[in-house]
This record gives structure tokens, sequence and C-alpha cells, in this order.
């Protein structure tokens, strides 16, 4: 057994990363007297939502008609009907309540001439049911809304006496032997020191796992630390397979160039300098949600048609916007384009490719955070003390296919509602748990066997033939070949954890050791992907299976569960939720409306 001293600290929650949700979720515990540590791995304001461009949806209307029912048909429609009906519904309906209280919070939102929050369009987002034109619903601060929202979430926090323990990597979970939370096992970056967080609520925020990937919008420190965390504990991930490219990653560097550019109308054209996406979604063309364009940009690239000197990329096109228009509501990205492609966005094109970018897959939950066990028996078995919010989580919302701008929505409507769970689950009176000893020593000793690593395969290597590999056989389109030859490198990959080299042994500052630990949270989180997805014989959303190109609801309208074991992946299947939570006597949405059918655009 690892002989590691360490120092406990008792509180009533822990929420492990401070990105958008972790910090929504932190404030609200805060907010009602919860005794509340936030533990992050880097400085919150360097968490990966401040990366977040175009904006949050909310049907606030400042633009035009809007109504939660639409924003939740469209919601419906995007995740291709594997959303659960319940979590969408809370989503849609709390969206315009939590804006405001970010707005009360202090979050500076870009200004109509009215004084009212600015809102852009954003793909997939319509109104009258998506029978009418694309509604203004996304809230922006120019195309600088994650970094307003956490800020002020950040500051928010302090100010209600939330305590910050930053720089802080949390190794593993403490769960009791029944299968309770208990808390969370760190170790202190800075100094080498360790940490035990013994907490009646933990609360996983630790964003997703984009770096899975070899090219990505996500932050390098996206690498899926709560899946590895929950993996690791026998616990189920969820509909690992759906994977979101976004359309516009610039070429060759992945850098995020926001859908708000579409939505301030750019549009984007082939080698012939045609709008092809005219062709493909009529009605909605650039504004067709993002797995659409995703794939519209990719077949025209196969055809022939993309730009550059190995026709591989294709254009984005804002020069015929007004100079003073880019330069207020659009200055991040045209600063990006500069910076990472060399183009003056007031002259010339964008080269943009599809990128990974957001992970629908995740933690499965119900719509208050509570992590989910699913059995045959009980499908929402909740798993007591433990919670998971954010891209971690999987509520379901996004379902198959996450609408652009619903990512910064879910982390605070999910962080919120987190915290009024944990305000009535919570007893703050209440003794803290009595550690489990074994599994605290279970933690050490992983860590300290990475420590030690003395194998023949160093960190960095493995990782990028991961990322090779995910890259190649997990992609835009995907067909049975490439899926099976994906699932069998991606098990030889998965073995070679157990013959890891990691050179530098000290406590503190070991980037190395700290990556080790990273890939090991990856690397579930991969498998789990690549092997949901060659199970998958359909296509749904994000997950375009050449061999299978038709939805098929019957046999496949279910939620993905894996268990990760080693380098083994044991899935099983749970319902997905149709239900919604109010009747449409109550003001609901009326089920016929929600039904599903083909999804065109
Ligand atoms: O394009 C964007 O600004 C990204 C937004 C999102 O992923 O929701």
């Amino acid at each position: 057994m690892a002989a590691y001293t360490y120092e406990t600290h008792e509180y009533d929650v822990v929420v492990v990363g401070a990105g958008g949700a972790g910090l929504r979720a932190t404030l609200g515990m805060a907010e009602q007297g919860l005794r509340t540590a936030c533990v992050t791995k880097v400085f919150p304001t360097r968490s990966h939502t401040v990366a977040a461009q175009g904006g949050i949806a909310a049907s606030l209307s400042n633009m035009g008609p809007d109504n939660w029912q639409w924003h939740m048909y469209d919601t419906v429609k995007g995740s291709d009907w594997l959303g659960d009906t319940d979590a969408m519904e809370y989503l849609t309906r709390e969206a315009p309540k939590a804006v405001y209280e970010l707005e009360h919070y202090g979050v500076p939102f870009s200004r109509t001439e009215e004084g009212k929050i600015y809102q852009r369009p954003f793909g997939g987002h319509t109104t009258e049911f998506g029978e009418g034109p694309a509604v203004q619903r996304t809230c922006a601060a120019a195309d600088r809304t994650g970094h307003a929202i956490l800020h002020t979430l950040y500051g928010q926090s302090l100010k209600n006496n939330a305590e910050f323990y930053i720089e802080y990597f949390a190794i593993d979970l403490i769960m009791s032997d029944d299968g309770v939370c208990q808390g969370v096992v760190c170790w202190k970056l800075d100094d080498g020191t360790m940490h035990i967080f013994n907490a009646k609520m933990v609360v996983l925020a630790t964003g997703g796992y984009g770096r899975s990937y070899f090219s990505a919008t996500s932050a390098h420190t996206c690498t899926g630390d709560g899946g590895g965390m929950v993996a690791r504990q026998g616990l189920a991930l969820q509909d690992m397979e759906f994977v979101q490219f976004h359309p516009t990653g610039i070429y060759g560097s992945g850098c995020l160039i926001t859908e708000g550019a579409r939505g301030e109308g750019g549009y984007l054209t082939n080698s012939e300098g045609e709008r092809f996406m005219e062709r493909y979604a009529p009605q909605y063309k650039d504004l067709a949600p993002r797995d659409y364009v995703s794939r519209s940009m990719t077949m025209e690239i196969r055809e022939g048609r993309g730009v550059g000197a190995e026709g591989d990329h294709i254009h984005l096109n804002l020069s015929h916007l007004p100079p003073e228009a880019l330069a207020e509501r659009l200055p991040g990205i045209s600063e990006s384009a500069k910076i990472f492609a060399g183009v003056d966005v007031t002259k010339e094109p964008i080269p943009v490719l599809p990128t990974v970018h957001y992970n629908m897959g995740g933690i499965p939950t119900n719509y208050w955070g509570e992590v989910l066990n699913p059995t045959a028996e009980n499908p929402t078995a909740v798993v007591p003390g433990l919670m998971a919010v954010g891209e971690a989580g999987c509520a379901s919302v996004h379902g198959a296919n996450r609408l652009g701008s619903n990512s910064l929505i879910d982390l605070v409507v999910f962080g919120r509602a987190a915290a009024i769970r944990a305000g009535k689950v919570v007893n703050p009176e209440s003794a803290s748990p009595v550690l489990n000893t074994a599994s605290v020593d279970a933690a050490f000793d992983r860590f300290d066997g990475l420590r030690n690593a003395k194998g023949g395969v160093p960190t960095a290597e493995l990782r990028l033939e991961m990322q090779k590999t995910m890259q190649a056989d997990a992609a835009v389109f995907r067909t049975a070949k490439t899926l099976s030859e994906g699932v069998e490198k991606m098990t030889e990959i998965a073995a070679k954890l157990g013959d890891l080299q990691v050179s530098d042994r000290s406590l503190v500052w070991n980037s190395d050791l700290m990556e080790t630990l990273e890939l090991t949270n990856l690397m579930p989180n991969a498998l789990a992907t690549i092997v949901g997805a060659e199970a998958r014989e359909e296509s749904r959303g994000a997950h375009a299976h050449e061999d299978f190109p038709a939805r098929n609801d019957e046999k496949w309208r279910v939620h993905t569960i894996s268990r990760v074991t080693g380098n083994k992946v044991d899935l099983s299947y749970r319902p997905v939720i149709t239900a919604p939570l109010t009747t449409e006597a109550e003001g609901g949405i009326s089920l016929k409306k929600i039904a599903p059918k083909a999804r065109t655009f």
C-alpha cells in the first residue's frame, strides 16, 4: 500500500471543476449556506468555458416572437429524437430565468438599441415548430460570451463565500462499499501535497473529453476527468458515440470560429464559389444544425469541391459584412482568423474544416444532475452523493446532436438545478460521512503506480496514438469497416496503459504525471465512444454510419450505456424518456408536435 500523508477537508458539497457548470453549481450551493468547496485543476477563469464564443440560448423574444415550446421543439429535433423529453422541457422552460439571473449577477451582455439583451440567430433555432424563419434566440456578449459568464460567476461565488482549491488535480472518487460517494482524493500541483475532500455531495463538472481526438476546438485540459473517475468505479457512461464536429474550426489549428459568424450573415462556399448549403438545407441553409453542416462540408470536399492547394477545406465568407458590425459583434474571431489563418476577415474568406467540438455523451444523470446507475430493473437508479453537470454529464438534453448555444444554457440551467436539488437532499447539520479507507488507499495506490511507472511507452506517444486513431476511425462519417478496425486498434492502445513510462517522479509541478493521469481518464472515454459507435447500426445526429444511413427508431431510440473495465467495454441500453414534464393542457408542448419524423432543414 502506498504511503502518502494527506490533509482532510470537510464540506457539505465539493464541486470538481470551475467552468460554467461548476461555478453555477458552486454559487447556487454557497448562496443557500451550504459549506461549498470548488476544486479545480486550472485557475477558474481559465476553464474551457472561457473559450465559448457565440452565446447562450433562451427564448427571451427580444428580437421577435419566440417561446420555450419552440425552443423545446428545436432541441428535440436537433437531438434527432434521442434526448430525454423531461430534461429538454426543463432546460428550455428554465432558460429565460437562468439568463436573467446571469444578467442580474452582472454578465455584460451586448445590448439592443432599447437596452435589451442582444440575441443572434444560431443553427437549428427556428420559429413555429420548425415551419417559420430562423429565430434570434442566442444571447451574446459580442463573441466572448463564455468569458463574460465565467468571470461573473467566479466573482459571485467568492462573494458568497465559496472556497476555492485552485490547481488541485482530482485523482479518484471515494466510494463506500454500498455505492455512496463520500468525497474525492486530490493532488495539489504546486507543492505536491495530498488532500482528501470529505463531502455529503460531490458534483463532477469536469467538462468534455475533446482531447481524445487529434484536432479539437477544446482546450488541452478537456480530458474527461469526471468520466474517467466514474468509469473506474464501475459506473456508467452514456451515449458516448455522439461526438459533435463544429463546422468551422480554422483549417490547421482547429481554433473555433463561432457559429455566430454565420448567425451574423456569414456563409460557406466551395471551390466553385457556390453557397452549397442552399442545396443541402434549402430552408435554413448555413443555419442548419452542426451535424448537418459538417456532413455537407465533408461531402463537398469528398466530391472534389474543397478549396486550397489540396482541396481539403471550405471557405467561410464574412467580407461582405460591414466592418463596423464585424468589429462590434465578432471582434474575437476577427483576431483569431488573423493570428491562426493569417486572414483579414474584412477582405478574405477564412479557411475552415469540421473539428471535434463537443461530447453529447457523458455521465448519465436525471434533470437534477443526480448521477444514474441504470440497471435493467431500474434505468433511473440514482448514485447517492454524486452529481454531474455540464459537458461531463448527460442529462440528456442534446441526444445525438447539440444545437449551438444550447451548451452554455445547459451549464447554467443544470448547475443551478444541481444546487436546488442539493439544497433539498444535503443536510448541513448531519455529520460528514465516515470515509471508506479501502477506497482512499486504492486511489493512492493507483497514483503511486503511475508516478513510478517504468514501462516502455511514454505518455505523449500513447496519447498521440489514441488521438490519431479516434480522428481517423470515429470521424464525421463512419463505416462498419473503419469502426471495427478502430475498435481493434483502440483495444490494443488501451491495453498499453499497463506499460506506461513516466520519467519524472517528483510531486511538484510534475506535468508528466499529470498528463499521465489525464490519459488514464481520456482512454475509457475514447474506448466507450468507438465501441458504442461500432454497435449502433443506424445513423442519428452526429453518428453518421454509411452502412446504415437511416435512423431506426424501433431498434435504436435508446441510450447506450457503457461500463469500461481495463480495455473492455460492456454495452447495454436504456429507454429514452419520452414523456414531457407538463401536458399540453398545462401549457406544455403537444406530444404530436414532438413525435419523431424525418429530420430535414
Ligand atoms: O459556435 C459557437 O460559438 C459555439 C457555441 C456552442 O458550441 O454552443
